[in-house]
């Protein structure tokens, strides 16, 4: 049960630093569904390098560590899971969420949450994966590079942030069961409904290679399937993708 064991910091450099140190811990291992939460975070990471506005006591900023027995190919749409999560507990609160591919949630085009999933394995076996989530719940202001904000900016309404949290662990419990359960059939309908990008025209950046074309599906790995303009359809395990106008 994700939420079995909680560890409450004051401060730390990341929660996904803190749940995947836990998890390699020899005396005292994450069990499956340990959480980190940090009031504050001093180095919190994004997807490719990018850094986490993590003030103190505004928002949520925690981690947690899932043992599933799945080839480490079948973790990614893991990260899928956590964006209904949010999706569906900011939708509850008032604002309209929709899920950017693959770990992004954005409310009216400026993001109100981050999903980082992680995960180490041990002879190619998967040992744990660690699923950090941060969601911008109470903060009035962001730096002005960052194309950010919060449920409070989206809503007018200040949240408790203890029980978003509890909102959210019960959601992603619910969503990760449904993924092991059914894999991502059991996904598709939410995330049809949930998707900013379905049926749009986008372009992805993969590696070095650019993709131009319209969304069409969830792969069964998880993956964005786009079929360009030559009807050749591309599945898209990671990179970049931008709406089209
Ligand atoms: C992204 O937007 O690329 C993902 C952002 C994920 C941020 C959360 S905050 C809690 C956890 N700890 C981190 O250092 N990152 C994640």
């Amino acid at each position: 049960m994700i939420g079995c064991s909680i560890r409450r910091l004051t401060e730390c450099t990341s929660t996904n630093d803190e749940a995947a140190a836990w998890a390699r811990d020899t005396k005292d291992p994450a069990p499956h569904g340990a959480v980190v939460i940090a009031a504050a975070q001093t180095e919190g990471r994004g997807r490719q390098g990018r850094s986490w506005h993590s003030p103190n006591g505004e928002n949520l900023y925690f981690s947690t560590v899932l043992r599933p027995r799945l080839p480490p190919s079948r973790v990614p749409p893991i990260t899928l899971c956590a964006g209904l999560a949010v999706c569906e507990v900011v939708n509850s609160l008032g604002p309209s969420a929709s899920i950017k591919w693959p770990n992004d949630v954005l409310i009216g085009g400026a993001k109100v949450a981050g999903v980082l999933t992680e995960m180490s394995t041990r002879a190619q076996k998967l040992d744990s994966v660690v699923v950090g989530i941060g969601l911008n719940v109470n903060s009035r202001s962001f730096p002005p590079q960052l194309a950010a904000t919060s449920i409070l900016l989206a809503s007018g309404h200040r949240q408790e942030l203890p029980t978003v949290m509890g909102a959210l662990l019960f959601a992603l419990n619910e969503w990760y069961e449904l993924y092991l359960d059914s894999g991502v059939t059991g996904l598709e309908e939410a995330f049809e409904q949930h998707s900013m990008l379905s049926g749009k025209n986008v372009r992805a950046k993969v590696g070095t290679e650019l993709i131009a074309g319209t969304v069409e599906a969830l792969g069964p790995d998880g993956s964005l399937i786009i079929e360009d303009g030559r009807g050749e359809r591309h599945s898209i395990i990671a990179g970049e993708v931008e709406l089209v106008s």
